[in-house]
């Protein structure tokens, strides 16, 4: 069996959030039920899927919840979020009920996943971990599946690689030499730390706390947010095909004049579209470049991107997680929707390792976690100590949840995307949300919300935009950057969007719902926000460290690209607000608030913080990066076997790697 029975539960429940609410088993005896239930869903998994690599604790693709079942009143509906959330709630206990428990235990997992053994120095790393209890002990399969395809390269062609890489602009090395760490830019070859992009160091910052259990090896570290390397589909099907000979050096396989930006030769959507198969609609150039259907609403376009026949349904619907699996492949034209596809970075297509804090789909960069995440910063973190300077529990100007205000706010600048090819940025991320949540216009969406006869029930009708988002939007541009993407410049996006005076980062917790959206990478202030007492609600194309760790519906509320459903969410939490009542003509004259609508809202934002307090802490991240160095030690190495841990099995099978 995959996950021996025997593990004591209660450690396990100490991570998920607690709840006096009552909505987590409380007592001994709902927990040895719980217990019995997971040992069973423990058994079929075994029995069912012992062949399986892994177990993903969030929803394999990006889907809309399948149609609802019709309540008996045809006007009322069966809402999904509900489901949902029961479902994640089992994914996220399972992550922690399945984790290992001794090095045996951890080395035998190890091997099932990998079919290897585990890299040299995992019994130390296993102790690191223990000490400092961490919880996640098994499911680092991002760690494999950005470093796979290294594999394939001898340690001799793996540094040969670094070092070129090492040498390109807005990449810098993080060096391990005899048990010291530098971060070092040989562009300007000063090796030391003068103009090292933050990132490098943050990651220094980290190796720092594990330097001298590590062999003599480089990291090169982006030091852009964006993604760098995407691999064309013909190289990874047909390496034969293609020439990615890097004997001659980096400009035999990168041409003589590389340029850190693309200085009008190519962008980053010719770039991306060839990483998928030929006879997808992205490798076509007709579809690829196809403008969206109405300009006026390109999200209507998402819609259809997910189900087509949805845009007519009169049913909620919701994202089971965020679009970090979105197919741009399938749909092309998604891609005008999302900013990083226009960044001004001329992305890399030789398989180059390089480390960055996030990647989009398709992309092959080695992911860690983003400096944003590791250290304490006035702008990025939750409760920032402006005397001494770090972080503490909690945020002075913290709120308490009687207090929130209930409604949906964001703050941020006009990033979200690059320049190249020029104009396009008024569909990029920010810029749709802005402007639809502060659509002054008459036009009516369909939204869904309790009942005014019945809480308990849901219905669907059309209500006014502009009530709407009067009534539970407070959403706007504070500061105005790189407006020469925008048509009609700066003057014309001033007036297409709200602008509001800049706030700092504790102002956020005046308010329950907190909407999280990508800028010109990841959205660095997520971590800020599940650590505070306000729900995070987050949309975005990136997939980082800890992706797999995270459960959303359990730890935040997932919000698609389109963001049509976040009417709905507040909706379902927060209840019908007036213009929802007028819409079924409701005499009611106190608003509805859901059964229990408060109550889950509240479970998720305490969920979310306790998750950023016991897995979400700075040594978490370390001990990922500990365990990615040990297996970034063995690949750099010519002797790989003698980097691997000696395990002998007690069948008495060798499976050195
Ligand atoms: C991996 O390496 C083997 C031999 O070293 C080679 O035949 C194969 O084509 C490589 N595969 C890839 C995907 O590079
Ligand atoms: C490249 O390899 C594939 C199989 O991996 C083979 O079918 C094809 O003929 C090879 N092409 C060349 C040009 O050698
Ligand atoms: C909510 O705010 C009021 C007014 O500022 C304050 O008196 C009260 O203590 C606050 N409630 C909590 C639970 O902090
Ligand atoms: C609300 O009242 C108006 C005017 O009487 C009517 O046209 C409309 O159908 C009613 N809507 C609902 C949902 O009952
Ligand atoms: C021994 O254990 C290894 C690793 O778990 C496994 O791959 C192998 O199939 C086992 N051999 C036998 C004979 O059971």
């Amino acid at each position: 069996m995959a996950f021996p029975s025997s593990r004591p539960i209660s450690s396990s429940f100490d991570a998920m959030a607690r709840d006096d609410d009552g909505l987590t088993a409380k007592n001994g005896q709902k927990r040895a039920i719980l217990y019995v239930l997971a040992l069973f869903v423990v058994f079929l998994e075994a029995g069912l899927y012992a062949a399986r690599q892994q177990s993903a604790p969030r929803a394999a693709a990006t889907t809309w919840t399948p149609s609802l079942k019709r309540g008996e009143n045809s006007k009322t509906i069966d809402h999904p979020i509900p489901k949902l959330m029961a479902e994640a709630e089992d994914n996220f206990r399972n992550l922690l009920q399945r984790q290992s428990k001794t090095l045996d235990e951890a080395v035998a997992e190890y091997q099932r996943r990998y079919g290897r053994n585990p890299p040299k120095g995992f019994d130390d790393w296993f102790a690191f971990a223990q000490s400092r209890d961490v919880k996640i002990i098994d499911d680092y399969d991002a760690i494999s599946e950005d470093l796979s395809p290294f594999f394939n390269f001898s340690g001799a062609e793996l540094r040969r690689r670094v070092s070129q890489v090492g040498h390109l602009p807005s990449i810098d090395l993080v060096r391990i030499e005899n048990g010291k760490v530098r971060a070092m830019n040989m562009q300007q070859n000063l090796g030391q730390d003068i103009e090292i992009s933050e990132r490098a160091n943050g990651f220094r910052r980290i190796v720092e706390k594990f330097r001298d259990r590590l062999p003599n090896m480089d990291f090169p570290i982006n030091g852009k947010a964006e993604g760098r390397i995407l691999i064309p589909w013909e190289h990874k099907q047909y390496p034969n095909l293609t020439v990615q000979d890097t004997s001659g050096g980096i400009e035999s396989v990168l041409g003589q004049d590389f340029t850190a930006d693309w200085r009008g030769d190519g962008n980053v959507w010719e770039s991306w579209r060839r990483i998928c198969s030929p006879d997808s609609k992205a490798r076509k150039l007709f579809s690829s470049l196809q403008a969206p259907a109405s300009p006026k609403r390109p999200e209507n376009l998402l819609q259809g991107a997910h189900d087509s026949k949805l845009s007519s349904s009169v049913e909620p619907r919701f994202a089971a997680t965020v679009d970090d699996n979105f197919d741009f492949c399938k749909e092309p034209s998604a891609h005008y929707m999302q900013g990083h596809f226009f960044s001004d970075w001329r992305t890399i297509p030789v398989l180059y390792p390089v480390f960055s804090p996030a990647k989009g789909q398709g992309y092959m960069d080695i992911r860690i976690p983003s400096h944003y995440y590791h250290q304490a910063t006035p702008m990025y973190s939750y409760g920032w100590d402006t005397i001494n300077l770090v972080g503490k529990e909690f945020d002075d100007m913290e709120t308490a949840w009687e207090n929130k205000t209930d409604i949906i706010f964001w703050r941020g600048a006009t990033t979200g995307g690059g320049n190249t090819p020029t104009g396009f940025a008024a569909q990029y991320q920010r810029h749709r949300f802005v402007r639809m949540t502060s659509d002054k216009s008459k036009e009516t969406r369909q939204v869904v919300f309790p009942s005014p006869e019945d809480p308990s029930k849901f219905v669907s009708a059309e209500v006014p935009v502009n009530e709407l988002n009067e009534e539970i939007m407070d959403v706007a541009f504070v500061r105005l950057t790189g407006w020469a993407n925008y048509p009609g410049g700066r003057a014309a996006l001033r007036a297409a969007h709200r602008f509001d005076k800049s706030v700092p980062l504790g102002d956020h917790w005046r308010y329950r719902y907190l909407v999280d959206v990508d800028g010109m990478g990841y959205s660095g202030r997520f971590f800020a926000f599940l650590a505070s007492d306000s729900v995070p609600v987050k949309s975005t194309v990136y997939s980082e460290y800890f992706s797999d760790w995270l459960q959303p519906w359990l730890h935040y509320i997932p919000l698609s690209q389109s963001y049509q459903e976040l009417y709905d969410i507040y909706a379902f939490f927060s209840g019908a607000t007036p213009s929802m009542m007028k819409a079924v003509n409701s005499t009611s004259s106190s608003i509805q608030k859901p059964e229990d609508g408060e109550r889950r809202l509240r479970r998720i934002a305490r969920a979310g913080k306790q998750w950023k307090k016991t897995i979400g802490r700075p040594v978490d991240m370390e001990a990922y990066v500990y365990r990615l160095a040990l297996e970034w030690a063995r690949l750099w190495s010519d002797d790989r076997e003698s980097l691997s841990m000696r395990v002998s099995q007690s069948n008495g099978t060798d499976v050195l790697a």
